[in-house]
C-alpha cells in the first residue's frame, strides 16, 4: 500500500455511531469486553460453558505448558457436531430451518434442524460402515451444496478429522492434499454449477487418485450435476445409495477436547502448502462466540448469509460451525453473483428476506464497478447488518456497501483473522464500536493483539509495524499437520522470547491516533487475489514445472476488483525462445498454473523476459517486479547484480 493511502485511511475522519436502538438490542455488551479484561482465561471458560454442551465438563481451561501448542478445556469432552444438530432439535427448535439452500440454475431446498440431524446421522453411520472413525482423515472436495456440510459434520461426529478442499483447485492440488493427510475417504461429487454450467468434480478426483499408490479407500459421490461420470467398481460408492443403507439412528458420543476436528490447507511463503490443524472445543468455542457477538445474531429471527465456499476457512467457521452452533437461519447459494444476471444475489436477499450479509471487499468492488442501479432494483431493507473479511476493505468501498446495500443505515464489521486463527479476531461489536471505513479497529474480547517493530518493541500509535497475538486464543491452530518444526519456524520464531510467546501473523498493521487497528495486507511472499491466499513461490514451481520455463518469477500486483493479481515474469529456456511467440508461451503457460494449482491461481499476465533482477546474493528482487507490474517508477535498484536488466525489462514491456 503506498504511504499516501496509509496516510488518507489514518486520516479517516467519518464516524458512524450505532444507533440507540441498534444498541439497546444487541447481542455483544460493554459486560464482554470488562469481563475479558478482569480474567482473559476466566472469560473463555464462562463462554465455553454457556455456548456450548460438553458430554463431560472441563476443569482445566488453559494448558500453555506446551507452548506454542496450547492445549484449551483439555479435561473435557465434546461434540461438535451434537453442538450444531441434536441439541437445538431437543430444545424445541427442530423445526428452524437450519439451512435455505438455493442451486445455481434456481433449484432449493429448506431444510430443518431436525432434517440436517437426520441426514447426519445417517452420513455418520454410512461412514462409519466404511471404517472411518475416530483420528481417521477424510478429503471433502464438494461443491456448495447441503451435503458438503452434513460430510463435515458427519465426520466431526465420529471424532474424524475432514480436510475440505476447495472445488476450483486441481487434480494435482487435491492429489498432494490427499496424500499430504493421508485421507481413507474421499467425498466428491460427480459435478457443481458454476456460471450457467456443471463444472466436474469427479474427474479430478480419479486423476488425483490415478497412480494408485493413494491411502484413499472408498470416494463417497453426490449426484450433483447429472454428468456422466467413470467409476472403479469397489472404490467409487454413490452417497444416496449410501445413506439409505445406513441406520437412521446414532448417538453422538463425546471425543476429547483437543480432538483434531480439521485440517485446512492454506498457502505459505514456500512452495508446499500448510495443513492447518484445529481442533474441538476451543474452535467451537471462539466461532460460535464471535458468530454471535460481531454478527449480533438473534437466531429466532435473523436470516444469515455468509457467502463463502464451504472449501475456506471463511466456509468453515461462518457457514458451517458457528452460524449451526448458535442455532441460526441460514442462506447457501451454490453458484457465482452473476448467474444468470448480475442481480443474483440482490435477488437472493430479497427472496429469503436476509438480515445478515458477510461477504469480501473484492465482491463489493465488482459490485461497485457495475453501478448501484443492479442493486437499486431489489429490495434489501431487510438487511441490518453487513460483514467484509478477507483482505483489507478500502473506504470507499466501505461507504458503498453501507449505502448501496445497507440502505445508508446498517453497521459493517470489518473482521480480520485467518486461516490460522480459526475465528474473527478483530472486529468491531456492531452496538457498541463508532465504526470508522477501512479499519477492522479492536480486538474483540478476550484476544490481545500488538503492533510491533521489526526490534520487537511496540509501536506507538500512529506508527505502522508487524501484528502479533500476543497470548493463546482458544480457535488458535494447533499445528501445521506433519511438520512441527515448520510451525514453530513460521509463526513463533520471529518475536517470541524464552516463556513469552508472540504469534507472527504475517500481516503489516498500523495503529491510528484512537489506538484503532488498520491492515496494510502481507508482508510476505503470501499475495491475496480476491480475498484467496495464494503463495507466490507456490505459482512459480508450477510455472517452472514447464518444459519451457527456465526460471520464473511472480508478484502480487496492485488490481482494482480482486486486491492483488498474479503476475509472472518467465525466461524461457533457450531452446524454446523462438519455437514459440511471446502470447503463444503466455497462454500456455496460464493454462499451465490452473492445471497445476487452479482458476485462481491463473496469472493475469505471464510476461517472458530474457533474465530477472537479482541482488547479488542470487535473491529475485520480487519488489522491483511489482513496480514494473504496477506501472511506478523504479525503487531503489542499486543492490541489483545488473542494473541494466531491469532498463530492459521495462523497455521490453513497453
Ligand atoms: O492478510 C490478511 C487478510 O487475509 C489473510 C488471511 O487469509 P486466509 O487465511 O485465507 O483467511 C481469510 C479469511 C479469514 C490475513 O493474513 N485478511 C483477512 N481479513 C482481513 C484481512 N486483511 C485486512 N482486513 C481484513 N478484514
Amino acid at each position: 500500500m503506498s504511504t499516501n493511502s496509509i496516510d488518507s485511511l489514518l486520516h479517516e475522519t467519518r464516524r458512524f455511531p450505532p444507533t440507540a436502538e441498534f444498541s439497546a438490542n444487541a447481542i455483544a455488551q460493554a459486560g464482554l469486553y470488562e469481563a475479558a479484561k478482569a480474567d482473559r482465561v476466566g472469560f473463555w471458560a464462562e463462554q465455553a460453558r454457556q455456548l456450548l454442551h460438553w458430554h463431560k465438563p472441563f476443569t482445566e481451561t488453559l494448558d500453555w505448558s506446551g507452548a506454542p501448542v496450547a492445549r484449551w478445556f483439555a479435561d473435557g469432552e465434546i461434540n461438535v457436531a451434537y453442538n450444531c444438530l441434536d441439541r437445538h432439535v431437543l430444545a424445541g427448535n427442530g423445526d428452524r430451518v437450519a439451512i435455505h439452500w438455493e442451486g445455481e440454475p434456481g433449484d432449493s431446498r429448506s431444510i430443518s434442524y431436525a432434517e440436517l440431524t437426520a441426514e447426519v446421522k445417517r452420513a455418520a453411520n454410512a461412514m462409519a460402515a466404511l471404517g472411518v472413525g475416530k483420528g481417521d482423515r477424510v478429503a471433502v472436495y464438494l461443491p456448495v451444496i447441503p451435503e458438503a456440510v452434513v460430510a463435515m459434520l458427519a465426520i466431526a461426529r465420529l471424532g474424524a478429522v475432514h480436510s475440505v478442499v476447495f472445488g476450483g483447485y486441481s487434480s494435482e492440488s487435491l492429489r498432494s492434499r490427499i496424500d499430504d493427510a493421508s485421507a481413507k475417504l474421499v467425498i466428491t461429487a460427480d459435478g457443481g454449477w458454476r456460471k450457467g454450467k456443471v463444472f466436474p468434480l469427479k474427474a479430478a478426483v480419479d486423476g488425483a487418485l490415478a497412480n494408485g499408490t493413494s491411502s484413499v479407500e472408498h470416494v463417497l459421490v453426490v449426484r450433483r450435476g447429472e454428468n456422466e461420470v467413470e467409476w472403479t467398481a469397489g472404490r467409487d460408492l454413490w452417497w444416496h445409495d449410501e445413506l439409505e443403507k445406513a441406520g437412521a439412528e446414532h448417538e453422538a458420543q463425546g471425543f476429547e477436547a483437543e480432538n483434531p476436528l480439521f485440517i485446512l490447507y492454506t498457502s505459505g511463503t514456500t512452495g508446499k502448502p500448510k495443513g492447518i490443524l484445529h481442533t474441538s472445543g476451543g474452535y467451537l468455542t471462539q466461532v460460535a462466540f464471535t458468530h454471535k457477538n460481531v454478527f449480533d445474531l438473534h437466531p429466532e429471527t435473523d436470516v444469515y448469509w455468509c457467502t463463502a465456499d464451504v472449501g475456506w476457512i471463511t466456509g468453515h467457521s461462518y457457514v458451517v460451525y458457528g452460524p449451526l452452533a448458535n442455532g441460526a437461519t441460514q442462506l447457501m447459494y451454490e453458484g457465482t453473483p452473476d448467474t444468470p444476471h448480475p442481480g443474483r444475489w440482490w435477488e437472493l436477499i430479497e427472496k429469503y428476506k436476509v438480515s445478515i450479509l458477510y461477504t469480501a471487499p473484492t465482491a463489493i468492488r465488482s459490485f461497485m464497478k457495475l453501478g448501484r442501479a443492479i442493486p437499486d432494483r431489489f429490495d434489501l431493507t431487510s438487511l441490518r447488518l453487513l460483514g467484509s473479511v478477507g483482505e483489507p476493505i478500502n473506504p470507499e468501498a466501505w461507504i458503498w456497501y453501507r449505502d448501496a446495500i445497507g440502505g445508508g443505515s446498517t453497521p459493517i464489521v470489518d473482521t480480520w483473522w485467518q486461516t490460522e486463527t480459526g475465528a474473527i479476531m478483530i472486529s468491531a461489536l456492531p452496538g457498541l464500536t463508532t465504526l470508522k471505513p477501512g479499519s477492522a479497529q479492536v480486538p474483540i474480547p478476550g484476544v490481545k493483539i500488538d503492533i510491533l517493530g521489526e526490534d520487537g518493541t511496540r509501536v506507538d500509535p500512529p506508527q505502522g509495524g508487524l501484528l502479533v497475538v500476543s497470548e493463546p486464543w482458544p480457535s488458535m491452530l494447533r499445528g501445521i499437520w506433519g511438520d512441527p518444526e515448520r510451525f514453530r519456524e513460521t509463526y513463533w520464531s520471529r518475536f517470541s522470547k524464552a516463556d513469552d510467546w508472540r504469534y507472527f501473523a504475517g500481516d503489516g498493521a498500523h495503529v491510528d491516533a484512537d489506538g484503532d487497528i488498520v491492515l496494510l495486507g502481507r508482508v510476505d511472499d503470501v499475495m491475496n487475489v480476491s480475498g484467496h491466499r495464494l503463495s507466490t513461490q507456490e505459482i512459480e514451481s508450477a510455472l517452472v514445472s514447464h518444459p519451457i520455463v527456465a526460471e520464473a518469477a511472480v508478484v502480487g500486483a496492485a488490481d482494482e476488483t480482486t486486491g492483488q493479481a498474479v503476475v509472472a515474469f518467465v525466461i524461457l529456456r533457450s531452446d524454446q525462445e523462438a519455437a514459440q511467440t511471446v502470447d503463444e508461451a503466455s497462454t500456455m503457460l496460464r493454462a499451465h498454473v490452473t492445471g497445476q494449482i487452479g482458476a485462481i491461481a491463473r496469472p493475469r499476465q505471464v510476461f517472458v523476459v530474457a533474465e530477472l533482477p537479482k541482488t547479488r546474493s542470487g535473491k529475485i528482487m520480487r519488489r522491483l517486479l511489482q513496480d514494473v507490474a504496477e506501472g511506478r517508477e523504479l525503487g531503489d535498484t542499486t543492490t541489483l547484480t545488473d542494473a541494466t536488466v531491469m532498463q530492459i525489462i521495462t523497455d521490453k514491456l513497453k
